[in-house]
């Protein structure tokens, strides 16, 4: 995820931005930069790699700035290179600016200032913003002023920080739904999107709030909101050890990623949902969009999670887009000849990018003239680079070995898929779209629901820690999510899992069951409910113990279940997208009662780029 430093003060700043920018580092990027002003100029220096390739490049004439900004990208628009990397500026070179988030509308914003006249030179949605502030400044000239009209007419989520060669010593910053704080020196300013970035300096530190803004100068700080409203915020003490902020106050970066999910689902959704017209936007898809509709049938394929992502895909596709698609492990897909051609689509899905079978895969579909789609978390990998087009999760990254707002986010990138060629095939409707849409609008907030339920989970967890085996059951959309909790429990906790159809049960596994084999149900209330609810009076009939993820208006359930779960009711579509939640907790509380190295299992690889 992109990292934000900024300083004013009287100490050189460049030591202070690029300590600020290691510290930073953790959090994964693909470029950084940073910015200074001094003698009345503004200076940038930026490139792709590692923060200590960019601080070995820096000529001496930043050495004496006592004000600046730095920045680590980790790309979602335009791939990571010199020129998109952060800061970026304006046309006259007076203003530089660094953003983490998205800028929804910048495009909009960017044909309108092309028109009167910027020139643009980087691929990102920021750039946009920066053109604004200078649009701005020509009729306020004031920087402070010239960002919070700016900001007024963006759509998305940013956190910024600002400097000018015209006002040499201010620095101005402001957040919407990207965290930014403040530290407070001694006639000195930080600001940094993580009190890691700054816990060095200073400990005192004042949270900005979505929606505000703040000036700062050596003299003090002066914070409004984007109405320019008066604020008054209240300083506060970071307590914190730098390992517990890098991990977000969690204690892995497993718990972390399960957490941010209601933010990462609704990045994944950022700007692409159209409300009116009951559909999805996707603009890496723009290009390919004829040759997907002509095509015959879809394949994807992928590993691992991934591949039990595009199982629900599968499912997702066929229902509304009426398309017939089919889904293989990309190491078979390689290696079996497979029919193939120029009337097919194959879907690439991977969160690295990098997935040696998966690449092998794509290079086999091209090879035989298909068109290639990638639906990819990290921005210019090798999948993303050499598939025809796709689709972006914009997950941020992921650390923990075992993937969990990588699958959110890839079922969330799946229903946007499915949403838009359902409407653009007519087989959606324009009613049954815009209800879709809501229902995708406000999924986070059902996602933030689930995750109250850490302490329930908890509990379970210390009963089944010592199990040596346990079944996972599910019917149509949650039958891969049966697989993926299965998986997730095997990766970090070394206890054997598996996962099944859940009318599967009786055609074998059912002679498995008793009571040290517990069974995880996942059974929402969808169309397959009824028929999940006697596999579960099979198991009870053989007193096997049960651990149900249920609608949490199920009132049947809590008679049938040992334990349960229970997850908001939504589409049947989009269930998985929050009954894998709750699995994801079991799994890491179960392996840490173990004493299990959740986010480094013994064994595997975060991106396995070797067959
Ligand atoms: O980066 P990819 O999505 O291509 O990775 C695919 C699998 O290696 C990956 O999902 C793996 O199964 C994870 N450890 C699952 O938690």
């Amino acid at each position: 995820m992109c990292g934000i430093v900024a300083y004013v003060g009287q100490k050189p700043a460049l030591p202070i931005l690029l300590d600020g920018l290691k510290r930073l580092e953790y959090r994964g990027y693909d470029s950084a930069g940073v910015a200074v002003v001094t003698d009345g100029h503004l200076l940038i220096h930026k490139k792709a790699g590692k923060v200590r390739d960019v601080a070995a490049g820096i000529p001496m004439d930043f050495e004496a700035a006592t004000i600046g900004i730095g920045h680590t990208r980790w790309a979602t628009h335009g791939e990571p290179s010199d020129t998109n990397a952060h800061p970026h500026f304006d046309c006259a070179g007076e203003i530089a600016l660094v953003h983490n988030g998205i800028i929804e509308n910048y495009a909009a914003i960017k044909s309108k200032l092309e028109a009167g006249g910027h020139v643009f030179k980087t691929q990102t949605d920021t750039e946009a913003l920066v053109h604004l502030v200078e649009d701005w400044y020509r009729v306020s000239h004031d920087l402070f002023t010239a960002v919070r009209l700016a900001l007024l007419e963006v759509h998305g989520a940013y956190g910024i920080a600002v400097v000018s060669s015209r006002e040499p010593s201010r620095v101005v910053a402001a957040r919407k739904g990207s965290p930014l704080v403040l530290g407070i020196g001694n006639g000195e300013y930080f600001v940094a999107s993580d009190p890691a970035a700054i816990i060095s300096n200073t400990r005192q530190v004042v949270y900005l709030e979505d929606g505000e803004i703040v000036s700062l100068d050596p003299s003090g700080y002066v914070t409004k909101t984007i109405q320019n409203a008066d604020v008054m915020k209240k300083v506060m003490e970071v307590t914190l050890e730098l390992e517990q902020i890098e991990k977000g106050g969690y204690d892995h970066f497993m718990l972390k990623e399960i957490h941010e999910q209601p933010e990462t689902i609704m990045n994944t959704l950022r700007g692409r949902l159209n409300e009116k017209e009951g559909t999805a936007r996707l603009g890496g898809l723009r290009e390919l969009t004829d040759r997907i509709l002509a095509a015959d049938r879809f394949t994807i394929t992928a590993c691992g999670t991934s591949w039990h992502a595009g199982l629900v895909g599968q499912y997702m596709l066929e229902q509304y887009a009426r398309i017939p698609v089919r889904v293989e492990y990309a190491s078979e897909f390689r290696y079996r000849n497979p029919i193939v051609g120029p009337s097919d689509v194959v879907w690439l899905i991977s969160q690295s990018g990098e997935t040696a079978d998966t690449l092998a895969a794509l290079r086999e579909a091209r090879a035989r003239g298909a068109t290639t789609a990638g639906i990819v978390n990290v921005v210019g990998s090798s999948i993303a680079r050499e598939t025809d087009g796709g689709t972006y999760l914009h997950a941020g990254p992921e650390i923990g070995v075992a993937s969990t707002k990588a699958f959110t986010s890839q079922l969330t990138a799946l229903s946007l898929i499915t949403l838009m060629l359902g409407r653009l095939r007519g087989t959606i409707g324009p009613d049954q779209g815009r209800a879709i849409v809501h229902e995708l609008e406000i999924l986070p907030e059902k996602a933030e629901k689930v995750l109250e339920q850490e302490q329930t989970v908890r509990e379970i967890a210390r009963e089944f820690q010592s199990i040596r085996n346990f079944l996972y059951l599910g019917r149509g959309y949650n039958f891969p999510v049966a697989l993926e909790g299965a998986l997730k429990l095997k990766e970090i906790s070394y206890i054997h899992a598996e996962g099944y159809p859940a009318a599967e049960m009786k055609h074998g596994p059912i002679a498995l069951i008793d009571r040290d084999m517990p069974v995880v149900f996942i059974t929402p209330r969808d169309g397959t409910y009824k028929k999940v609810l006697s596999n579960i009076q099979e198991v009870k009939a053989r007193k096997g113990r049960l651990i149900a993820v249920a609608d949490e208006n199920d009132q049947e359930i809590t008679r049938l279940a040992d334990f349960v779960l229970r997850v908001p009711h939504t589409l049947d579509f989009l269930t998985p997208i929050l009954t894998i939640i709750p699995l994801q907790l079991l799994a890491y509380y179960i392996a840490i009662d173990r004493g299990c190295n959740v986010d480094q299992p013994r064994n595997l690889a975060k991106s396995v780029t070797v067959e």
